[in-house]
């Protein structure tokens, strides 16, 4: 049996018609976005505005032209943390960050002085809302916080922060790596200014895709310039968005596939897939929480978060379980730190890290039994 519990990672397998849109791209469109007129180059545009509506449409934002298109939510993070941050400004994100804010935010910091503070969640990935509010000082321009945690699957409180940020008048921004697609959201009602996301992950399509929702009104440095296809007369960057934001060839095919992904998860439902995978994800904790040896971080197994779980056996080495669940069991998961030592630090696991299991909409109730039951054996030896 093979059995891929890496989804956190990229998803896998993903829809059919994910697969065909791609090969459909490939074969019979082919040509670039926004740059001519022929049947082919509008059939390309056209895909990358689909995206854009589709995307909106998930996220609950007014306008296809604040969904700004980029290569991953590394890239998206990058682009909003570099294009609103001055010298002088302060910021406020939390311990539970993946690298892709901490890095940027450290980079900012150490080249134009800006300053953070890190908000310290609970050892069970909870995030006290009334800790942010109190962080925030009179120079802080914005606040960053991750929805699901890459570690342990935790949801922050978005609302009641947003609420926060909107009345101190404060710049949001959300890292949705783990949740677009798979956790509902609402950019207005939450209070949501900036939201980073990325295609290969819970929105089912491939590697090389991802992107910034702008609120109207929030402007931003434009940290990759270049050719738009647009004001082409111009040695400068157009400031009409989305293409203020955007330049180069955009992954075309790539984004053909992220339209069928997204279209899958607006047929079935967020809140479906949403329940469906705490199905799962509660039944592998449950039978992960009853096997002597196993560590379970995060909160009590009954505590829904998204299907996310990181475990160690007593004595026994991280990437060894991780080696064997894969060579004897056909187990694929991921170990180490998963680029978050401050969530590590947090929930009880630095340094020696965890062993991961995420698991999407695609995986059964087999598949995790026969997960429980391999570890238990593992714990056994
Ligand atoms: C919470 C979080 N933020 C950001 C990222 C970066 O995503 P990408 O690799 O698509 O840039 C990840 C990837 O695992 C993540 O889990």
């Amino acid at each position: 049996m093979k059995v891929y519990l890496d989804n956190s990672a990229t998803s896998w397998p993903k829809p059919e018609e994910v697969y065909r849109a791609v090969d459909h791209f490939a074969r019979h469109v082919g040509a670039n976005a926004g740059r001519s007129a022929y049947e082919e180059a509008i059939a390309s545009g056209r895909v990358l505005l689909e995206a854009r509506i589709l995307i909106a449409q998930l996220i609950k934002a007014s306008d296809p032209a604040e969904i700004v298109l980029a290569f991953n939510a590394t890239d998206a993070l990058n682009m909003a943390i570099k294009g609103v941050l001055e010298p002088g400004d302060h910021v406020v994100t939390t311990s539970m960050e993946h690298n892709a804010v901490m890095r940027p935010l450290n980079g900012v910091a150490r080249r134009t002085g800006v300053t953070f503070t890190i908000v310290q969640a609970e050892p069970t990935g909870f995030l006290d809302p009334a800790k942010i509010a109190a962080a925030i000082k009179p120079e802080t321009k914005l606040v960053i916080v991750n929805h699901i945690s890459n570690l342990i699957g935790t949801e922050a409180p978005l609302a009641e922060i947003g609420k926060i940020t909107t009345d101190k008048g404060v710049l949001f921004l959300v890292d949705a790596a783990q949740s677009a697609g798979n956790t509902p959201l609402d950019v207005q009602k939450m209070g949501i200014d900036l939201l980073a996301f990325t295609g290969h992950k819970a929105l089912l399509g491939f590697q090389g895709t991802g992107g910034l929702y702008v609120r109207p009104g929030v402007r931003l440095k434009p940290w990759r310039e270049g050719g738009t296809g647009s004001e082409s007369e111009m040695d400068v960057q157009p400031e009409m968005m989305p293409d203020a934001l955007e330049a180069g060839t955009a992954n075309c095919h790539g984004w053909a596939g992220v339209c069928a992904g997204v279209k899958h998860i607006l047929e079935l439902g967020v809140e479906t897939i949403q329940a469906q995978e705490w199905r799962l994800t509660k039944r592998l904790l449950e039978g992960l929480a009853e096997i002597p040896r196993v560590k379970l971080y995060g909160p009590d197994p009954s505590v829904r978060r998204g299907p996310i779980v990181s475990f160690n056996i007593e004595g026994m080495d991280g990437g060894q379980v991780g080696y064997e669940l894969a060579e004897t069991y056909g187990i694929m998961s991921r170990t180490g730190l998963h680029c978050t030592p401050h969530a590590h630090k947090t929930v009880g696991s630095f340094p020696e890290g965890s062993v991961r299991l995420s698991l999407s909409h695609f995986n059964t109730a087999e598949e995790i039994d026969y997960t429980i039951e391999s570890i238990r054996k593992l714990a056994a030896e």
